[in-house]
């Protein structure tokens, strides 16, 4: 499948090289694709000029990525979702999977990042995005874990339960069949979009279990009497 990544960060990287080791066709978009912003230094993650010598795999803007993709990643800070997918173009999201795996977390305070109310009260990012781009079919998922685990859930022993949701059981389906080819073998649908705002909301939790615990490889897991 022809799978864009909307944003080249972290999360872009390691689930864009993940996807490209099952076989799919991967662009990773950014604002401005140029070589002096390719080789520059990214939070935990590599120069994209590193990551497209490694993978072969493209860079381009977030137009050129999502144009004729079959899915589309949102990989962007959830603060910033609504400009990168806007920059996309509501047309090339579309009646197809567009998964949303940002929180929204802001870190203009320092350490730990705050929830921002005007994008969790009532809301979320993944509900915000579905209202924003309507044709869409908006699946949260994979936001609940770092991005090593998403392409290889094993590194948590036992395994850990994805969580996703989303409006339409066939981009569910398609965005299970994905994680389910990365080994992931607990998914647990959480209904309609409305869904992705409890998984936004476990981020405060995670990150103190992150902390607390000294390593990302760390999840919840759900449990039923
Ligand atoms: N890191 C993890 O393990 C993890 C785990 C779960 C969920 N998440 C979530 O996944 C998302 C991606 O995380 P990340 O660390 O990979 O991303 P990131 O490095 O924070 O950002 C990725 C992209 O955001 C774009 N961006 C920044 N400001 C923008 C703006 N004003 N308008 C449009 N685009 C903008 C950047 O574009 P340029 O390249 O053009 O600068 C960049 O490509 C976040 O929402 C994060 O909370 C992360």
């Amino acid at each position: 499948m022809k799978i864009a990544m909307i944003g080249g960060g972290m999360v872009g990287q390691t689930l864009g090289a993940g996807l490209i080791a099952k076989g799919h066709q991967v662009t990773i978009g950014i604002r401005n694709p140029v070589a002096s912003e390719l080789a520059k230094p990214r939070n935990y993650a590599e120069p994209l000029a590193d990551w497209q010598a490694r993978t072969g795999a493209r860079v381009a803007t977030f137009r050129e990525a999502a144009t004729g993709a079959d899915i589309v990643f949102n990989v962007t800070s959830g603060l910033v979702s609504l400009e990168a997918l806007r920059a996309a173009g509501a047309e090339n999201l579309a009646d197809k999977p567009l998964v949303d795996v940002s929180n929204p977390l802001d870190f203009s305070n320092g350490m730990p990042p705050f929830l921002p109310a005007a994008l969790t009260e009532h809301t979320s990012v993944g509900e915000e995005i579905q209202k924003a781009f309507p044709k869409a079919l908006v699946v949260k998922a994979f936001n609940t874990v770092s991005a090593p685990v998403m392409v290889e859930p094993s590194l948590i022993p036992g395994g850990p339960d994805l969580m996703i949701a989303g409006n339409s059981a066939e981009a569910k389906a398609q965005v299970t069949a994905l994680a389910r080819d990365f080994g992931w073998q607990s998914v647990i649908d959480l209904g309609d979009i409305a869904g992705a705002r409890g998984t936004e909301h476990m981020m405060p939790i995670w990150l103190r279990l992150f902390v607390q615990g000294g390593s990302p490889l760390v999840a919840l897991k759900v449990v039923r009497g």
